[in-house]
């Protein structure tokens, strides 16, 4: 089977090879997944920068999450799972960016046949991570408004498709006009461009109304001028640093408006949560993927030898959307 893996960190061109490995004998409670579409992540090249949460050995497999066809069970598997649909949950036990991966059954959650695996794909990791950031920390009504940066990443979209169904507003930032058209058109409620004035142009936008909670990936100065248009004892939950910069929230927010500041990793949750919990919020987000009420922009699919090129593209900024690695699609197509 061929898989890539990563032999050192670094940058992701330099420092993965694609290479054929020998199908690794089935432990009783794995199966042999035939993949179908695994998405690349800002997380995964987190991992191979050695930047993440989590550190693996050398040589290791690479990618996050995904979906696939099992093909082949150990004798303690479920014979009904044969042939099935599964989402790779995101534990990095195994690496999805192969044509052929072996995980054990704990890390798996059936999918239906009819939805589109480009986007099953997805659903590991950026609606698992949108649902759990709206339900866990304020409990949201439906007029309620939220606050968020980075609105138009896949993110993003997952957020605001969720708030929607959820009855509840949401005013996002993004950082150039082009992106805002798109969170426009994804039906944010509101948006506003990352600049000088944003507490001023998010109060206008807000016209009175105050934020119940605001989720911020990109840290430095933005978080903390939404967090002040948030209502006194209002949440803020951080969930990555895209620019590098710790978040920026002035103390006096934090202690004389009683707010309160959170940090939220997926990883933490698939650990802890009961299965029954993990498969029961799969399955929802499962079933809104296949309803149409949740999907992300899709800018780019590459079959797994174009690796470097999907790299370069998945690492550049301005992009419309994800860029996926599609097993068996033998040329690269345009979602664009
Ligand atoms: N904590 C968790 O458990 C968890 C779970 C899921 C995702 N995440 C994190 O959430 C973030 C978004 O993930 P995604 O898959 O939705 O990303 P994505 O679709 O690849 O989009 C990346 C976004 O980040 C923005 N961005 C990049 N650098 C920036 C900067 N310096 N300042 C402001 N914005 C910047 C991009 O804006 P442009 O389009 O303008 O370039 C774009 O909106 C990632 O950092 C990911 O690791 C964390």
């Amino acid at each position: 089977m061929r898989q890539l893996q990563l032999i050192a960190h670094g940058e992701p061109s330099e420092v993965i090879e694609l290479n054929t490995v020998s199908e690794p004998a089935l432990g009783q409670e794995d199966v042999l997944i035939s993949m179908e579409a695994a998405p690349m992540n800002p997380s995964d090249f987190l991992f191979v920068r050695g930047m993440y949460g989590i550190r693996p050995a050398f040589p290791s497999s690479v990618g996050a999450e995904g979906v696939g066809r099992v093909a082949k069970i150990g004798s303690k598997v479920d014979v009904a799972l044969r042939g099935k649909r599964v989402l790779i949950l995101p534990t990095y036990e195994q690496g999805t960016w192969a044509d052929e991966v072996v995980a054990p059954v704990r890390n798996l959650v059936p999918m239906s046949d009819e939805t589109d695996p480009l986007q099953l794909s997805m659903i590991g990791i950026n609606p698992a991570t949108a649902y759990l950031l709206l339900n866990r920390y304020v409990s949201l009504m439906p007029g309620d408004w939220i606050g968020q940066t980075a609105a138009n990443a896949a993110m993003g979209q997952y957020i605001i498709a969720l708030a929607k169904l959820a009855g509840v507003k949401t005013l996002n930032v993004v950082r150039r006009e082009e992106a805002a058209e798109q969170v426009r058109r994804w039906g944010g409620d509101r948006v506003v461009l990352q600049g000088d004035n944003l507490h001023k142009d998010v109060e206008e936008a807000l016209d009175g109304k105050k934020l119940s909670l605001v989720l911020d990936a990109v840290g430095g100065p933005p978080v903390g001028e939404l967090a002040k248009s948030l209502k006194p004892g209002g949440s803020i939950v951080v969930y990555a640093l895209q620019s590098g910069q710790f978040p920026a929230i002035s103390p006096g927010d934090l202690i004389y408006r009683g707010l309160s500041l959170h940090g939220f990793w997926l990883i933490n949750w698939i650990r802890n949560a009961p299965r029954t919990e993990i498969e029961e919020i799969y399955q929802k987000l499962g079933d809104l993927v296949a309803d149409g009420s949740l999907s992300a922009a899709v800018e780019h699919v590459y079959p797994l030898a174009q690796f470097k090129e999907a790299f370069r593209q998945s690492l550049k900024s301005n992009r419309s959307g994800k860029i996926l690695f599609q097993f068996g699609a033998t040329d690269q197509t345009d979602r664009g």
